[in-house]
């Protein structure tokens, strides 16, 4: 599992199996990105927003992999729309990895966190033109090589043709929240007729996926942990999922995969209701 990849659109490849490391510390996310390059991942998924970047970069230089073996997947910060904006956002990536180029950039989100998630209705206001100005910068740094692949994350469909009708390159992927209870098929769809490989993020529900019946029944009927059944829901979804764990038996148990889920319980795991998930701020 650890050595199979996606092919992004441009031809850049993306491990299929990532590291996910939301709410670490700079050095739990040290600790976890060694860890992880010790086990043989080979993608680790962080964001401006985690303030971890350095840890991350940490980790990396610690294991002392050659740079093109390692995948890392960053994100400019979903408050920041204007293109000054988001050459700093990049260059400050750069700078905090320690690293010459970054493997993946995205969007956080298509508009900033609290009008995501506090007002009601949602706004109408769904930043197009600002969008469209941060992704013209990803689309220059792509050009110079210090990124190798953009896309965005949170966006929806019309999100994505705003920047797919306006801009020279399409986002290769797109990265959402996806996991057994929250199965984006509207989503997921789309992103095939277009090419757009989705991550799946919070492949766990954030951990609350631990605890769900339905989950833990047919986990036990494969002889797997919840969390391998969610990992390889998404991936037989032809998602790439993104787990976080700090624990390193986690990180082992998570590659484990060598098992399928039969069509009958996808659909019975695709169908199940919203397992209530954290959002991120
Ligand atoms: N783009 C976005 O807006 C966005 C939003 C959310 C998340 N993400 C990305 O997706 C990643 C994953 O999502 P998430 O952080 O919400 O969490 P998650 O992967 O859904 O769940 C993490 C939880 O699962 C537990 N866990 C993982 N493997 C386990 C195992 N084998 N056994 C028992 N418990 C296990 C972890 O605990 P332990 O640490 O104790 O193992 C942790 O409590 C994030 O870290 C981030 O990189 C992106």
């Amino acid at each position: 599992m650890l050595k199979e990849d996606y092919i992004l659109m441009g031809g850049v490849k993306i491990p299929k199996l990532g590291l996910g490391t939301w709410q670490m510390s700079e050095n739990e996310a040290e600790e976890a990105t060694l860890n992880a390059l010790k086990l043989g991942y080979r993608q680790i998924d962080t964001a401006g927003a985690y303030g971890n970047e350095a840890g991350v970069g940490r980790g990396i230089k610690r294991y002392g992999a050659r740079r093109e073996e390692i995948f890392i997947t960053t994100k400019i910060q979903a408050e920041i729309k204007t293109a000054e904006g988001a050459a700093e956002a990049i260059e400050n990536s750069l700078r905090l990895l320690d690293t010459d180029y970054i493997d993946l950039m995205l969007i956080h989100a298509p508009m900033p966190w609290d009008e995501i998630c506090y007002r009601k209705p949602r706004p109408s206001h769904r930043y197009e033109k600002e969008n469209i100005a941060v992704w013209k910068v990803m689309e220059k740094y792509l050009e110079s090589g210090k990124l190798r692949a953009i896309g965005v994350s949170n966006f929806e469909i019309h999100d994505i043709l705003n920047i797919i009708e306006n801009t020279s390159i399409k986002p290769a992927v797109n990265q959402v929240r996806c996991y057994i209870g929250h199965t984006p098929r509207k989503a997921i769809d789309f992103a095939k007729e277009q090419g757009i490989i989705i991550q799946a993020y919070s492949p766990n529900a954030t951990g609350r996926l631990l605890s769900d019946e339905t989950a833990n029944r047919l986990a036990k009927k494969y002889g797997v942990t919840v969390p391998q059944l969610a990992i390889k829901y998404d991936l037989q979804l032809g998602t790439q999922p993104l787990p976080k764990t700090t624990n390193a038996l986690h990180m082992e148990e998570n590659c484990k995969l060598n098992f399928d889920i039969s069509a009958d319980d996808m659909q019975i795991l695709e169908s199940l209701g919203t397992v209530d998930l954290v959002r991120e701020k």
